[in-house]
């Protein structure tokens, strides 16, 4: 949460990061500000509430205005942690002297102290954030080591570069990054910082005595660098620079980057080279961009069959072996497993939840799903032979990474599926598998809710294969009905019209409950989520068997349920329970809206609405069942006139705990 964005270059950088922001503002909406280096002198604007207020704040100033010429300047998009939604609270941060300004994404945990400090030291500081003190820190310190600044160490990298994996020369031109040697500037200023924060942070600093610099640090929150030709980017997400370059580099752990328009350096907080790790990405900007429907939501959900599709491509070799992305375990340590806990948070645990149904029945390993938040203070049994597979479509949520690291402490082996390449969760796991969802933009997860149900079955045949519990046909079997999902997540989409109004009509409903047996429990609880993330109703996912235990009581003259039901085939026994507990809500006045496979006679006179979709295979219904109940929420947010993309008080990427 929170959104960064950094640029030097031959262009505008208020421009630059502007545009950067309006693609990264899926991460927060609060607040939104700007510092650039102009003239020496570092300008800031920043407004409360979405970037269209700093849009316009920007577009006021005279057309003449220096700020506008600028050729580096750092943005930030809030999701308010410490501090209300206001314009104090805004970032960037400016020390006292408004020589230098920050901007930050995290949780800076020992802020109060370093406050204090600061406060003793005679520094007024002017807004209720932790952000703060890094300006008035960074501030303190260019001021304690002020000397002259030169080229320093660091790993670095330029346009004509190796690609940034070596070499410490600045690219073509004399680089400006600051320090190193002399332990002075920016770069060593920020390094000397960082080295008494603790928590999490992304940090960005621009100082008025180093124009054409843009200094980055990070730990525990994402942070990339953008290759472009005599420009170069920083920002959460690659998302931002998309349309500039699709050349980036990843960093690690507690580094510090510096990039002028010649290059970029990289080095750890003790200021050492820091090895990177350079790559390209596989979509380009019109993959972020709307493509003619309202809301990018709209247009996720209409891409899940590519996006299903897409993730399958490529995973059954000829031998009819399915494939991970990267494998650092042997299959000694798969075959060693005895327990998999998944971890995950939102959306993502609702994959988790499925994956449950289909590892337990393929493997036969017993299989736990845990809410990241809340597995690593239960104190969990785990050791060697425990796999933990954490599902992240950010790959940055923190709830999982803690939950990832305190698995490994533990010795157990983790797997990770996410969406993003490069980001913390992959890269400290032990395996993984990526999704190919693309860019999601839109808050409310859809198609990588989808991609990861197919990587969470896909995760479960691997297993089971190098166990030895399913031969190469039966793998082939299951991967087939997997390839057919697409057409059939686009029947359903084909046939939503009835869904949407029949969501016009529900947006006066107090309350919204959803019902579901076996893999249709999580569905209930994927659709009751969106519902309250769009429409801000009250709504709620349940066993359909454990109504009669309580829920029931909420059901009133009217009160719609939406009933996710097996297919009548096969599972005989849960449909029938299934049809007994939607005749007990409706006999309470409930009215009822039936998910069906198509041919499902039986529950027609017991419904008041029906939405069929094609026929699947148990374990993979809710490729299908879900679909539907994304396409209800969107259609009630309009309907009560929500921002379908950026729901109030919510972010994409949660990377505070
Ligand atoms: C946030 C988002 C949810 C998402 C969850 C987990 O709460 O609003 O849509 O499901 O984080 O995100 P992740 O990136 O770890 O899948």
């Amino acid at each position: 949460m929170c959104g960064i964005v950094g640029y030097v270059g031959a262009r505008s950088a208020c421009t630059v990061v502007v545009d950067g922001l309006r693609r990264l503002e899926y991460r927060g909406y609060d607040s939104a500000g700007v510092a650039v280096v102009a003239d020496d002198e570092v300008r800031v604007v920043k407004r409360a509430g979405k970037l269209t207020n700093l849009a316009k704040a920007l577009a006021e100033l005279p057309p003449a205005d220096r700020l506008r010429a600028a050729a580096s300047g750092i943005g930030h998009t809030r999701w308010a942690t410490h501090g209300a939604p206001t314009d104090r609270n805004a970032h960037p941060h400016a020390s006292a002297d408004g020589r230098v300004a920050v901007i930050h994404n995290g949780i800076i945990e020992n802020f109060a102290r370093l406050r204090d400090e600061l406060e003793a030291a005679g520094v007024e500081l002017a807004s209720d954030t932790d952000s703060e003190v890094v300006a008035h820190l960074l501030a303190a310190e260019l001021a304690r080591t002020a000397v002259p600044v030169g080229v320093g160490a660091g790993t670095s990298g330029s346009d004509g570069g190796p690609g940034g994996d070596a070499g410490i020369s600045g690219g073509a031109g004399a680089a400006t990054v600051g320090d190193g040697a002399s332990g002075a500037g920016l770069v060593a200023a920020m390094r000397a910082v960082c080295a008494r924060l603790t928590g999490a942070f992304t940090l960005l600093a621009v100082s008025a005595d180093e124009p054409g610099l843009v200094v980055g640090a990070r730990r525990n929150s994402p942070l990339v660098v953008g290759v472009g030709a005599g420009e170069y980017f920083l920002a959460s997400d690659v998302a931002a620079f998309i349309e500039h370059t699709r050349d980036a580099v990843e960093l690690g752990q507690d580094q510090v980057v510096a990039i002028t328009a010649d290059g970029y350096q990289v080095t750890d907080f003790a200021g050492a080279p820091a090895p990177t790790q350079r790559y390209h990405v596989d979509w380009d900007a019109s993959a972020a961009e709307k493509g003619g429907y309202d809301y990018f939501m709209l247009k996720e959900i209409a891409e899940q069959p590519k996006a299903v599709a897409d993730t399958l491509r490529g995973r059954l070799t000829e031998a009819g072996e399915i494939t991970l992305d990267e494998v650092r375990l042997s299959d000694q340590d798969l075959r060693d497993v005895d327990k998999i806990f998944i971890v995950a948070c939102g959306t993502a645990y609702h994959a988790g939840l499925v994956a449950k149904y289909a590892i337990e029945h393929w493997t036969r390993i017993p299989c736990e799903v845990e809410l990241a938040s809340e597995f690593r203070y239960r104190d969990p049994v785990l050791d060697r032979s425990t796999l933990v597979v954490a599902i992240s479509q950010s790959g940055e949520t923190m709830d999982t990474i803690m939950a990832l690291r305190h698995a490994k402490v533990q010795k157990a082996r983790v797997l990770a599926i996410s969406n993003t390449n490069g980001s913390t969760i992959p890269r400290e796991s032990d395996a993984v598998l990526y999704t190919h969802a693309g860019p999601e933009v839109a808050v409310a997860s859809t198609k990588a809710f989808l991609t990861q149900l197919v990587a969470c079955y896909l995760v479960g045949l691997h297993l089971a294969q190098v166990r030895g519990i399913k031969y190469a046909d039966e793998v082939g079997a299951v991967v087939a009905q997997l390839q057919a999902m697409p057409s059939k997540v686009d029947e359903v989409l084909a046939t939503m019209e009835p869904v949407r109004e029949l969501g016009r009509s529900l947006g006066s409903a107090r309350s919204v409950l959803f019902i579901g047996r076996h893999v249709g429990y999580p569905v209930a609880l994927e659709g009751a989520l969106k519902l309250k993330e769009l429409a801000y109703m009250h709504a709620e996912g349940f066993a359909a068997g454990e109504l009669k235990h309580g829920p029931i009581a909420l059901i009133d003259d009217g009160t719609p349920v939406i009933c996710v039901l097996p297919s009548p085939r096969g599972r005989a026994v849960l449909h029938d329970k299934m049809i007994s507990n939607i005749q007990e809500v409706r006999a309470r006045g409930a009215r009822v809206v039936a998910i069906a496979e198509e041919g499902d006679t039986a529950v027609a006179p017991h419904a008041d609405h029906v939405v069929y979709v094609p026929r699947t295979p148990t374990l993979l219904a809710p490729l299908v069942t879900t679909v539907p109940l994304q396409v209800l929420a969107a259609e009630i947010a309009a309907t009560r006139g929500h921002d379908v993309d950026q729901p109030r008080n919510l972010a994409k990427s949660v990377t505070v705990e």
